[in-house]
């Protein structure tokens, strides 16, 4: 059986937990920096087996040595924003969480492939690769297939067909300047800018872009968790079974799309070994433009979030010998380790 280890046992983790126990591919490790959510949610999940037919173990706590070995580790620790906490705040304090978990998981379990959902995504993501040096193949971020499963239902619902037969993809970064395409998006291969009038289309679009908001608006406490949950295990599946499915993620290219050292969303295949391919398609000059712009959004992101993890410069006296400079070397991030 394959073991899945889950950091971060809030709302996002427990769902993708369900998710997994009910898929039977792997057994289930949930971590939590409060020991004991962890535990309690692994136990109320074990005990649907009988009753949903599914015989997966799940344990949980505090201790990252029940995560050894594993195949999957899956990052969503962190905090939501606050009122009165600045994004910078919310930045500083996420990287920090999420910086310390991928390293001290990554101990337990190097040859696992790391899947990232704390937002800000493409930034953690980014963050999580440089932590644990692992080549940038087996670190990907969840978004692209969350932001494509919400435009395909937006588009399922106002054509009344099953959303199994919408296909759409979303590229770019996990925020307001994602990148939704609308002519790749079809009912079972017919373009669906055929069924539908562009203005509705478009409002579609913008609909998607505005997703996490809008359910954000309506929960007034707390974000999306079951279709986040969701699109989480239908990347470890495509990984555990090797699947290699088309699926929008966040990875680093090296050169497609003109893109490179910046973790982006891209249209990729993935497979045993996480990713396995960044697929090039063809996109409007309107479409590269969008996706450059998101892209280097992400970067200046990325950069901010690295000089926050750095150690503070002093700035009145100089180290003695006696007492020699801590800020010359790396500050470690709070590990974040909840043992
Ligand atoms: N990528 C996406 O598409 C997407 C979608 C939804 C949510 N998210 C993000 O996922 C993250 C989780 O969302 P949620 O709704 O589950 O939040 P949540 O607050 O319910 O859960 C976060 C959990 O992380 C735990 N935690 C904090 N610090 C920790 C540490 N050092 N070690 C272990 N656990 C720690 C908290 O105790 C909490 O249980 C958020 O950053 C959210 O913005 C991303």
């Amino acid at each position: 059986m394959f073991k899945v280890s889950i950091f971060g046992a809030g709302f996002v983790g427990a769902a993708a937990a369900q998710n997994l126990a009910l898929s039977q591919i792997a057994d289930v490790v949930l971590i939590d920096i409060d020991g004991g959510v962890a535990a309690g949610k692994a136990l109320d999940l074990s005990q649907t087996g009988p009753v949903l037919n599914h015989s997966a173990s799940l344990i949980g706590g505090a201790d990252y040595e029940a995560t050894r070995d594993s195949h999957i580790v899956v990052i969503t620790a962190g905090i939501a924003r606050k009122p009165g906490m600045s994004r910078e705040d919310l930045l500083r304090i996420n990287s920090t969480i999420v910086s310390g978990v991928a390293r001290e998981a990554y101990k337990l379990s190097p040859n696992a492939i790391f899947i990232v959902v704390t937002n800000p995504l493409d930034v953690m993501t980014s963050l999580v690769q440089m932590e644990t040096g692992l080549p940038p193949n087996k670190v990907i971020g969840m978004a692209g297939v969350l932001d494509s499963a919400r435009l395909e239902s937006f588009i399922a619902e106002y054509l009344q067909v099953s959303p199994l037969d919408v296909r759409a993809m979303v590229l770019g970064g996990h925020g307001d300047l994602m990148v939704p395409l609308r002519r790749h998006a079809s009912v079972k291969g017919v373009p669906v800018s055929e069924l539908i009038p562009a203005e509705e289309l478009d409002k579609m679009m913008q609909r998607t872009v505005n997703g996490g908001a809008e359910i954000v608006a309506l929960l007034k406490t707390g974000s999306a968790y079951f279709a986040p949950g969701a699109s989480v295990v239908a990347m470890v599946k495509s990984i555990l079974l090797d699947e290699r499915r088309l699926l929008p993620c966040s990875v680093k290219p090296h050169g497609e799309y003109g893109l490179s050292d910046v973790y982006v969303g891209l249209p990729c295949i993935i497979g045993k070994n996480g990713l396995e391919k960044i697929v090039l398609i063809q996109l409007t000059a309107e479409e590269q433009e969008a996706l450059r712009v998101s892209a280097q959004s992400i970067k200046t992101n990325t950069t901010q979030a690295l000089s926050l993890l750095k150690p503070p410069v002093p700035t009145t006296t100089a180290p003695t010998e006696e007492e020699p400079s801590k800020a010359a070397e790396p500050v470690k991030a709070d590990s974040g380790t909840a043992k």
